[in-house]
């Protein structure tokens, strides 16, 4: 097959979908695909258009090239009128699929879905509209509650000019959690304990937006499970060796114990699938995905959220999941176009 696969971005997660993307594309070449690595935003230079999937085609220095426009993004986003770089949608056009290896803002939150079906152009994962509402953690909530799917309970907050700092009013008390409403990889997730670290976390949080989500702190143990062409993966449990499952723990090799599948009983474990697959049809999700989960001490699970396109580096939690089906990483992106193709 002719693959685009598209990466970074201009999100706060653009270094990850980088490293999402060359993975993606080094496995689809190994099965014999016709694949290149393009940064969305950036564009492509050196694909040759008369052979634009040339043998020869380097990724590595596809990387460097992307990793080389990362100075100037905010220099550029100010100038230009297109999101889209360079030759990127006609390359896209010319190819049977993009594979978006992106994360985050104008990437997983359905605006580039929803280009792409007015030009008709294939793409992995969900469509627009659960994208966005995914990608929406006040959404997701409102979702989820509908549909009654565990979450913890938590409010949105609003406000142009910053939020309200008055806890007691959301019906909460501390411990809480605090997120921008739009986030990935955990940017802008603040867990707070006093009202004085709840103000600060109020202010570091409004500069991602003018939404967020204050919600219970829920104690317990991290779990995540993929939801592939409707069915679950195995769970996977994750468990940070200091603190929780930030930018930092996601992405640092060896500062996380993962362990897939999870060490609980068959009764949790189809407990926690069935959620995910309920959790999953809430949202109408499509093609593949992965819901965040939290279980207490008791039993009691919660969802977190949805990632619609979930990471995709060599310390990503959907391969680890793959793998113990049996399914190698490139097996496993040939899976994610077949479901998405459907
Ligand atoms: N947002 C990151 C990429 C993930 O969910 O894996
Ligand atoms: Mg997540």
């Amino acid at each position: 097959m002719k693959i685009v696969v598209l990466a970074g971005g201009t999100s706060t997660e653009r270094d990850i979908s980088i490293m999402s993307g060359t993975g993606i594309c080094k496995a689809l070449r190994q099965k014999g695909h016709q694949a290149v690595l393009v940064d969305i935003f950036c564009g492509t230079e050196n694909v040759d258009w008369a052979d634009p999937f040339p043998e020869e085609y380097d990724v590595d220095q596809a990387v460097e090239y992307m990793k080389s426009f990362n100075p100037q993004i905010e220099t550029m986003k100010a100038e230009r009128r297109s999101f889209f770089g360079p030759n990127v949608l006609e390359l896209c056009q010319a190819a049977d699929i993009a594979f978006l290896g992106l994360h985050g803002a104008n990437g997983e939150d359905g605006k580039v879905q929803a280009a792409f079906d007015l030009m008709g152009i294939k793409y992995t994962g969900t469509g627009y509209l659960s994208s966005a509402i995914a990608m929406d953690k006040c959404m997701t909530k409102e979702f989820f509650l509908a549909n009654h799917v565990p979450t913890p309970k938590g409010a949105t907050l609003t406000g142009e000019n910053g939020f309200d700092t008055d806890l007691s009013v959301l019906g909460l008390e501390f411990p809480v959690v605090v997120k921008t409403s739009c986030g990935g990889s955990s940017v802008g997730v603040y867990i707070v304990n006093d009202q004085k670290e709840y103000e600060e976390a109020l202010k570091e949080v409004s500069i991602y937006g003018n939404e967020a989500v204050v919600e219970e702190y829920i104690k317990g143990r991290e779990f995540s499970v993929s939801v592939v062409d409707g069915k679950a993966y195995p769970i996977i449990e994750i468990a940070p060796i200091q603190g929780f499952y930030d930018y930092k723990n996601k992405y640092q090799a060896g500062s996380t114990v993962e362990t897939c599948p999870a060490h609980i009983s068959q009764e949790l474990t189809d407990k926690m699938q069935d959620l995910a697959v309920k959790a999953a049809k809430a949202l109408k999700l499509e093609a593949y995905s992965r819901l965040d989960f939290l279980m207490k001490e008791n039993g009691d699970m919660y969802c977190l959220e949805a990632n619609t396109l979930p990471g995709m580096t060599p310390t990503s939690l959907i391969p680890q999941e793959a793998k113990v089906l049996g399914m190698d990483y490139p097996q496993l992106c040939e899976e994610l176009i077949r479901c998405s193709m459907k």
